[in-house]
């Protein structure tokens, strides 16, 4: 009898396990560097070229390797960093598996150069696809430097799928940050083809923010500091007015090692209550020390996951260390309310009951459409007799007659709250949420000017600047002609700087360093959708920008605007193809019509 199973010689098994730790060139450098903080270095480089596919080379100062070392380090479970399962319950180094240099050696050209503090020769290993090429007796400087050439050469399959030059440098980049802010006392310098990206020479934790997010930043940190039995928190948090539309710059640590957490994110937001805005993060650099017994580590191939076993007891001793913090600083903090607690909206009621009674009117001013309920006004109408909407259904040129005539006769008669314009029309008693409508006349101008390619700009008097993370500025250099096509002229202003030159003139004159920061966010949240989507109506990027000027400079809610421009904002609104939702889907204008007001009054007797 034949037997089709058979068992996979060492090199295929590797090639197979390197798969769920390497997943890309900046798995390589995590790997690599985390060695070299395991072995006590006080300096490490990281050298790249072409986004790490050609080359990763890490070069450090610390303990090395002797010759047997260095050729067991390249086998699979081979580790100096535990010894039984028992010590997994203990985890001080950030590497345990000993399967980081077998994986990488497995798909990638290697070579390595290293020498123990008591030796006096070094040794050259050169290894190929796991085989070992190279093997002999070098002079070298104490530590290890290891080279990383053209990785997945022999998996065709997983190199033809890496990202493109920028995004793996930007990978690289955000993880060299996270380990410069967590090793303050290490000195790391990082260089994509002999380009010099973060220099950071050790320091204390406020020196590296200050040499990677500039002095600004730095000077905006609130120093924070709790102890309770064996957990202690240490680090940063910044003022509200520095949040970010991105949360990119939440950077949490446990046990120095880098982490998202869902759990402590939350709790830092809670923390902060209601002086930041539900759709901002703050800028924070957390670091928990936490008993190394209560946080697993061993839960995911790459460590990126963590788990703590006392959840609640972490969750409040963040909030309450992040509160009391901002609070010693100065500023009074409201207890954040839970999203969830938002009333349902009066469209989505409509659209399940499909009935309107008048006790749900007042329910109209707490409404919170999303974008789905964008055809909600219509679908009222259709459902319901008692509410009308401005528009009579049916086809786009019934709609512009109506627009053409209408105008005309619509009375403001004043504002509410200055919030609200109050209108008299032929169809009733028109509401126009001031705010709403002028974002959707800024938004319609801006994407007709982009349709048209004419694409109106403001020189400003004086240019902004923006100081940028690393991996940030790598791709807003990359992303200048886009930038450009959108209206922001934007130049290299030295390391990590930007000089914003220009804006698009709907945009106003100016713009402050805060807008400023928040165009990068957007550009770099939506980089991908950018250059792919070439339909513009589609970009969420486009709302995004919009309303980030909408919010900031055009007519807020709660600004008092005169009569003759109210009305000239309707008119305005209804000359658009769709006036009657703002970008985000809210509604901009809503009308009571006389059958509805003789109903809530109860005069419905005819
Ligand atoms: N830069 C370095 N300097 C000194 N020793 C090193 C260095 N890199 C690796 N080693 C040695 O090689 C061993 C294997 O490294 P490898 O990264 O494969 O496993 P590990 O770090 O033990 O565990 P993990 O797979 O979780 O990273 C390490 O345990 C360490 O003893
Ligand atoms: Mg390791």
């Amino acid at each position: 009898m034949t037997t089709k199973i058979i068992k996979l010689d060492s090199l295929t098994i590797n090639k197979i396990a390197a798969g769920e730790v390497i997943e890309r060139p900046s798995s390589v450098v995590k790997e690599l560097v985390e060695n070299s903080i395991d072995a006590d270095s006080t300096e490490i480089t990281i050298n790249i070229q072409e986004g790490g596919k050609k080359l990763i080379e890490i070069i450090d100062n610390g303990n090395g390797m002797s010759h047997d070392d260095a050729v067991l380090a390249i086998q699979r479970y081979s580790t100096s960093k535990i010894r039984t399962a028992d010590d997994l319950f203990s985890i001080y180094s950030l590497g345990f598996r000993g399967e980081a240099l077998a994986s990488i050696v497995s798909v990638a050209q290697v070579e390595i150069t290293t020498k123990a503090n008591e030796d006096e020769l070094g040794t050259l290993l050169s290894v190929e696809g796991g085989e070992i090429k190279i093997d002999k007796k070098t002079t070298a400087s104490n530590g290890t430097r290891i080279a990383v050439r053209n990785l997945f050469f022999n998996v065709p399959v997983r190199r033809k799928f890496l990202k493109s030059i920028t995004t793996e440098i930007n990978h690289i980049t955000e993880f060299a940050t996270k380990l410069a802010l967590a090793y303050p006392s290490i000195s790391f310098s990082l260089n994509h083809n002999g380009r010099s990206l973060i220099s950071a020479p050790k320091g204390e934790l406020i020196s590296q923010i200050a040499s990677i997010f500039g002095n600004k930043v730095a000077k905006a940190c609130i120093s924070i500091e709790k102890k309770e039995n064996n957990h202690s928190i240490t680090g940063f948090i910044t003022k509200p007015e520095f949040s970010r539309k991105s949360k990119d710059y939440m950077y949490i640590f446990v046990n120095k090692r880098p982490i998202f957490n869902k759990l402590i994110s939350d709790a830092i937001l809670q923390g902060y209550g209601t002086a930041i805005p539900g759709d901002r993060y703050p800028i924070v650099f957390l670091f928990l020390d936490l008993p190394t017994e209560e946080v697993d580590v061993n839960v995911h191939p790459t460590k990126k996951e963590i788990r703590f076993s006392e959840e609640p007891f972490i969750f409040s001793l963040v909030e309450s260390c992040v509160q009391k913090s901002l609070i010693d600083s100065g500023l009074k903090i409201f207890e954040r309310i839970n999203d969830t607690k938002i009333q349902p909206t009066l469209f989505k009621e409509i659209s399940k009951e499909r009935t309107v009674s008048s006790k749900q009117f007042p329910k109209v001013i707490k409404t919170k459409a999303t974008v789905e309920d964008k055809t909600s006004i219509r679908m009222i109408k259709r459902r319901d007799k008692t509410i009308e909407y401005f528009l009579p259904e049916g086809e786009r040129k019934e709609e512009e007659e109506f627009h053409v005539e209408k105008k005309a006769s619509i009375r403001v008669i004043g504002l509410i709250k200055n919030t609200y314009i109050i209108a008299e029309t032929e169809e009733g008693l028109l509401l126009c949420d001031q705010h709403a409508a002028h974002e959707k006349i800024n938004y319609s101008k801006y994407l007709n000017q982009l349709e048209n390619k004419k694409i109106s700009i403001q020189k400003l008097l004086a240019p902004v600047s923006v100081r940028l993370k690393p991996s940030e500025f790598q791709m807003i250099e990359e992303m200048k002609i886009q930038l450009k096509y959108y209206g922001f002229d934007v130049e290299i202003f030295g390391k990590n700087e930007i000089l914003i030159r220009s804006i698009p003139s709907i945009m106003g004159v100016t713009i402050s360093h805060e807008v400023a920061k928040d165009i990068i966010d957007i550009f770099k949240e939506y980089n991908k959708e950018i250059k792919e989507k070439l339909v513009l109506e589609d970009l969420g990027f486009i709302k995004e920008i919009i309303s980030l000027f909408a919010c900031r400079r055009s007519i807020k809610a709660g600004d008092k605007i005169p009569v003759r421009e109210a009305e000239k904002l309707i008119a305005e609104l209804l000359s658009l193809k769709e006036p009657f939702t703002c970008p985000h889907g809210r509604p901009t204008i809503i009308i009571l019509n006389e059958k509805y007001i003789e109903e809530i009054f109860q005069r419905d007797y005819r």
